[in-house]
């Protein structure tokens, strides 16, 4: 058995729409009290000893199929987190960084994204990422034209992983809310061999309380890496 510790977290936040409806509010009413969630569980992960990444998919590359309305909300909402959050981060010793492609968002939330990782950039205790505008396989195919670009003509494993977007970290566990079991195309690469979690509580719902279960459970398990 080997015992990895909990480095690495990884969290598909999903399940607001559905938790508003539930509720007959409109589906931005999900998203703010997501928001909520991704605070709390946050201040979880800076607390715990093991943890010093925690990875949230916040919007996918297909995010931009929703209507209109529900895209511009959620860029508002990013917008706003951030502001609110910075002395969280700062308080908690929590280190902020995007990944995904933020130039197709607006400039000024652009720069309140470049800000928020240059105001936290020395806190030490965990690094919060968002996913944001993420798509992993956009991702691999971003870091095989970099490679292209410095002139490789053959490319390793290590070669990709130290040219992804992600300050390269394999994933220890990956959960997923709201009974949904699939990846949506997030990390692809550096879930290679994580453990996977799927529970059917909605985001908004979702708790420290939950997440201790989730660790322990993650704690238990034997992973083996393709040895013995
Ligand atoms: C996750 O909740 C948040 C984002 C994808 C931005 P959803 O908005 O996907 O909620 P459901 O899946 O429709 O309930
Ligand atoms: C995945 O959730 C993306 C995020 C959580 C940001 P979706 O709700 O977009 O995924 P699908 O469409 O159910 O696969
Ligand atoms: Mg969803």
């Amino acid at each position: 058995m080997l015992d990895t510790p909990l480095k690495h977290l990884a969290i598909i936040m999903d399940g607001n729409g559905r938790w508003a409806k539930k509720r007959g509010l409109n589906r931005t009413k999900g998203h703010d009290a997501g928001a909520e969630t991704i605070r709390t569980i946050t201040t979880y992960c800076a607390e715990h000893s093991s943890i010093e990444t925690v990875t949230f998919y916040a919007f996918s590359t297909e995010n931009w199929k929703r209507p209109k309305l529900e895209v511009e909300f959620l860029m508002k909402l990013l917008d706003k987190y951030l502001q609110k959050e910075l002395p969280t981060y700062q308080k908690n010793g929590v280190r902020f960084q995007a990944i995904g492609d933020i130039e197709a968002f607006s400039k000024p939330l652009q720069a309140r994204i470049q800000k928020t990782q240059e105001r936290t950039q020395h806190n030490q205790n965990l690094t919060q990422i968002l996913a944001l505008n993420y798509g992993a396989r956009a991702e691999i195919v971003s870091a095989v034209n970099h490679l292209i670009a410095k002139g490789k003509m053959a490319i390793t494993q290590e070669d990709i992983s130290t040219h992804l977007q992600t300050p390269y970290s394999d994933i220890d566990l990956l959960i997923r809310t709201s009974g949904e079991e699939r990846i949506s195309n997030f990390l692809l690469w550096q879930l290679s061999y994580s453990e996977l979690a799927f529970t059917p509580t909605l985001w908004p719902d979702f708790t420290t309380k939950e997440l201790a279960t989730i660790i322990e459970n993650f704690s238990q398990r034997h992973r083996r890496f393709g040895g013995l």
